[in-house]
């Protein structure tokens, strides 16, 4: 039996307190209205999570404007006021049962299948997305080329996720996550291959983080101290599952090390095995090297639905809360069968998602 005690400890992340460590990861469901807004199927799936005793839910990822941000179909976002109206039901079905709930804040970038304001995508540079467009969320064929975005569009990206961050504090998130991973705008900057600038938001690892810290900074200034920030990081992308850093260890000195100078409260950390070396050269995983170069809490996330893993990542201190995935999806209630002693079951795509899950489009 591993020693899950500590996991169901409380912690304390930027000014907030968790009732204990074992969060849901953010997960895309497409189950928002044509118009963004929040349905009350969303209400439920969320308020089951709390429902089922976790401490933290991260939503989905949320678009954030009405120009270049938005993914899916069908996906909800916070570019109005009146998207964050409706959220609101969310937060108070997951606060009423005792959670708290940071909202995921995401820009597409080059990796759109699906945006109801734009018939064009815009990354770092004019770069061809590696792959094919996710059948799960119904799309089909090559990503589009996307235009390289402008300095001054890069202004209007950060002020899209200052006005989000704002909305979603409004109405009683208790932080937000920027999605930094998988490919999508702030991951495209990140990442050598797409990012083929020569300002100074390309060519080095610290260009490359630039926007980053940049977005961090400007919502941190709208935010104020006490509402949590944190950053979703990873290597591989939905559309590129294999990539890894080329700078290695020294490229996670660099991003680790620089995003630890913000005043971020998290980074959020996906592999697709949290414990596994990140590099081929190294026996350290990428959340041990978040830990070590930025000195910040660390959310793991990556197969560690089995209790002895999630306890076993908290416990040897190499991360400081887990997040589940598929694994919250097979089990709503994953905290309270674990603390029960009942058995959990496992991930079924046919029955935990909709529409028909083509699970390999996940396998991050
Ligand atoms: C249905 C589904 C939707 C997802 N959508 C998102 C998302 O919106 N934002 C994000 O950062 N990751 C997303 N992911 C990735 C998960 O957050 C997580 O990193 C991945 O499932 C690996 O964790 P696991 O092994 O616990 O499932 C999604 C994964 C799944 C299965």
């Amino acid at each position: 039996m591993s020693d899950t005690k500590l996991l169901f400890e409380p912690f304390n992340i930027g000014k907030i307190t968790l009732k204990n460590r074992v969060g849901v990861a953010p997960m895309t469901r497409i189950s928002a209205t044509e118009e963004g807004f929040v349905t009350n199927k969303m209400v439920n799936y969320y308020g089951s999570f709390a429902e089922g005793g976790f401490g933290l839910i991260i939503t989905e990822g949320t678009y954030i404007d009405d120009k270049y941000s938005q993914t899916y179909y069908d996906q909800p976002g916070i570019a109005f006021d009146e998207q964050a109206h409706e959220w609101k039901k969310v937060v108070d079905a997951v606060h009423s049962a005792g959670s708290k709930i940071f909202m995921q804040l995401q820009h597409t970038g080059p990796l759109s299948q699906g945006n109801r304001f734009a018939n064009e995508t815009v990354a770092p540079s004019s770069v061809q997305p590696k792959g094919e467009q996710l059948k799960f969320y119904l799309g089909e064929g090559p990503f589009r080329l996307p235009r390289e975005i402008t300095i001054e569009e890069i202004v209007d990206v950060k002020n899209s996720f200052v006005d989000a961050a704002k909305r979603a504090k409004s109405i009683g998130f208790d932080g937000i996550e920027l999605h930094g991973a998988n490919g999508y705008l702030l991951d495209a900057f990140l990442t050598e291959y797409t990012n083929q600038r020569n300002d100074e938001y390309g060519g080095t690892t610290e260009n490359r983080v630039r926007l980053l810290v940049e977005t961090i900074q400007d919502v941190r200034k709208a935010v104020g101290e006490d509402f949590t920030i944190g950053i979703r990081i990873s290597q591989s992308k939905v559309n590129d599952y294999t990539y890894k850093w080329s700078g290695k260890e020294q490229d996670a000195k660099i991003i680790f090390g620089t995003l630890g100078k913000t005043s971020l409260d998290y980074i959020h950390v996906t592999e697709y095995k949290a414990w596994k070396p990140a590099f081929e050269t190294g026996k350290d995983s990428l959340v041990v090297l978040a830990k070590e170069y930025s000195q910040l809490p660390i959310i793991a996330n990556g197969q560690l639905e089995k209790p002895e893993r999630a306890s076993e990542i908290i416990n040897n201190g190499h991360a400081d809360i887990v997040t589940l995935g598929k694994g919250a999806l097979a089990n709503h209630d994953w905290v309270k069968k674990v603390q029960n002693g009942e058995p959990l079951e496992e991930f079924d795509p046919e029955k935990v998602l909709q529409p028909t899950a083509v699970i390999k489009d996940f396998e991050l």
